[in-house]
């Protein structure tokens, strides 16, 4: 894990509410797992110090670093207004990452809004490609596709509203991967709006099937110094349950070690 400033060289808005920007951060680049995320300390937010935390969507052997984000607060709002040229405070790699499928094993991932970015450079490292399942509430929250079409990946997708793909959750289309995966090869992925890695965790655990989820939250010190990102998990040494923090121990889980409610 590294911080110091990295610079911007591009900024640039994407769809509806999404951007991307890419930093000059050997620093970090050069480490970065699938999964992991940098904690982000925006330049000019003058009264809000906490860091917010990004996925890394992809990295190069040069030292750039691409976060794609959406705007949702004065965070983000602020991330989008800076130009190329100026730096922020990046920390990082942090997180437990994904682990890649094997070589013979076909990569299923399931991702919703800004998880596509989360997922990413997953699929670009697996060995054999797969397919990303895509759910969103409406075309406005589908990104990313054509970059996973063009690593070699299949995509579907399913949109609340039915503006594109099916109609419905996208666990409606992971249900015939389930079913299928007795078999064949496959392993099993998901990042998206926790109510989405919930559904996959309730769905997978019918199937007895285990999938790889990175969950959400709302964090502070990213480095698992203040416990303010705990979640409850399966406690496997003690029968009961425990907490864990989404910076250190996750973002990625197992789903069947989620809790469920
Ligand atoms: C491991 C991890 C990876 C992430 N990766 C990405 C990514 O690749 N792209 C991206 O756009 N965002 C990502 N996020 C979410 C991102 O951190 C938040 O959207 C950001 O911190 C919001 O900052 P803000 O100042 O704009 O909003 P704030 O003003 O802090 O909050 C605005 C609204 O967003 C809600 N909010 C804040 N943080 C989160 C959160 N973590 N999850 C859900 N709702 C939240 C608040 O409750 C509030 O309603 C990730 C979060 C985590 C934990
Ligand atoms: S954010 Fe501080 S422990 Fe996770």
């Amino acid at each position: 894990m590294e911080t110091g400033k990295a610079e911007i060289v591009l900024n640039e808005h994407i769809k509806s509410d999404y951007y991307k920007v890419i930093f000059n951060a050997p620093h970090i680049a050069g480490f970065v797992l699938p999964g992991q995320f940098v904690h982000v300390q925006v330049a000019g937010l003058r009264d809000r110090i906490l860091r917010r935390p990004f996925s890394i969507c992809d990295v190069t052997e040069t030292g750039l670093l691409t976060i794609v984000y959406k705007i949702v607060g004065e965070g983000t709002k602020v991330l989008s207004e800076l130009k190329v040229g100026a730096s922020c405070d990046l920390l990082g790699p942090l997180g437990t990452p994904y682990s890649l499928p094997k070589d013979d094993e076909y990569p299923v991932i399931a991702a919703g809004g800004y998880g596509s970015a989360a997922t990413y450079i997953l699929a670009k490292l697996s060995k054999k490609k797969g397919i990303l399942l895509i759910g969103a509430k409406t075309e406005d929250d589908l990104i990313l596709i054509d970059d996973y079409k063009k690593l070699g990946f299949d995509v579907k997708v399913a949109t609340e509203d039915g503006s594109v793909g099916i109609e419905g959750f996208v666990t409606l289309l992971l249900q015939d991967f389930f079913q299928n995966s007795k078999n064949s090869k496959m392993k099993f992925y998901g990042c998206g709006p926790n109510p989405m890695m919930i559904a996959i965790a309730k769905m997978a655990s019918k199937y007895e099937i285990n999938v790889e989820l990175s969950l959400d939250h709302a964090m502070c010190c990213g480095i698992g110094a203040c416990y303010a990102c705990v979640v409850k998990v399966k406690d496997n040494d003690n029968d009961s349950w425990k907490f864990a923090r989404t910076c250190r121990e996750g973002p990625v889980f197992s789903s069947d070690s989620i809790y469920l409610g």
